[in-house]
């Protein structure tokens, strides 16, 4: 399988005032089309950092990300703005707009990508269907379940065929039996629709539903297990 991101001795050093704060002391990873990753890990322990740089929202202070084998320090604007269209993000607190549909909230992605009207509304409702929101499709995000929101945020994040999904916990807001049917629907996405994952999770039974998980520790990814 080809290798759709690379992380080489990735460092990530904030400032605070003056005090360097080390989020990432050299990472390394490698992920393979197809793979599902699990982060599991300590608060603080740099998994947002990593994150946000493998969806390119945040440069590194050294190190080298590779997007599809491309490095993504050698992109102007415009490059990392299209690259980040491609990329799809799933947040803990879902990120929907109150004042739109589900359907809305799912087409929003497109339209900023150009897509036509009706294109874009065939593809929500295929979108919404997918993760079993095909009955609250006009719903507005207040008028749906914790774990419906975050559906329809998967359903967001899928919206531009993404070259891999990137969750920061997906189930960090919502019970456990909501939980275990957003993991279901991830683990399907990975298995049926081979749609290359990377989640980051404090919950070890969510982590361990992923192919393999990766433990970081201040900074560092400190053990690999691949699971059963
Ligand atoms: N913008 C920032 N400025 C300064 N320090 C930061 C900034 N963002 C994060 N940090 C620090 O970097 C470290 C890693 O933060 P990060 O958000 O990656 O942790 P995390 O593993 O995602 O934690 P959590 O599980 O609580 O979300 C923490 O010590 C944090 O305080
Ligand atoms: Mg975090």
């Amino acid at each position: 399988m080809p290798t759709i991101v690379e992380a080489i001795d990735l460092k990530k050093t904030y400032m605070l005032g003056k005090v360097p704060v080390e989020a990432l002391r050299g990472v390394n990873l490698k992920v393979e089309t197809g793979d599902f990753v699990s982060i599991l890990g300590p608060s603080g322990s740099g998994k947002s950092t990593m994150l946000n740089l493998i969806g390119a929202l945040d440069k590194p202070t050294s190190g080298t990300m590779l997007i599809d084998g491309v490095d993504i320090s050698k992109l102007n604007d415009n490059q990392l703005a299209d690259l980040r269209r491609r990329i799809g993000f799933v947040f803990q607190f879902f990120n929907l707009i109150p004042r739109l549909t589900a359907k809305d909230n799912v087409e929003l992605p497109m339209a900023i990508a150009e897509m036509n009207k009706a294109e874009r509304t065939k593809r929500a409702v295929e979108l919404l269907e997918t993760v079993g929101l095909k009955d609250r499709i006009n719903h507005k995000p207040a008028e749906l379940s914790g774990g419906q929101q975050q559906r329809v945020a998967i359903a967001r994040a899928l919206a531009n065929n993404p070259k891999f999904l990137l969750l920061d916990e997906p189930t960090g807001n919502i019970d456990s039996k909501t939980a275990s049917e957003v993991i279901t629907l991830i683990k399907n996405l990975n298995i049926e629709h081979n749609v290359s994952i990377i989640m980051v999770t404090h919950d070890q039974h969510l982590a361990r539903e992923a192919k393999r998980t990766l433990q970081m520790f201040d900074g560092e990814i400190v053990s690999e297990v691949v699971n059963q």
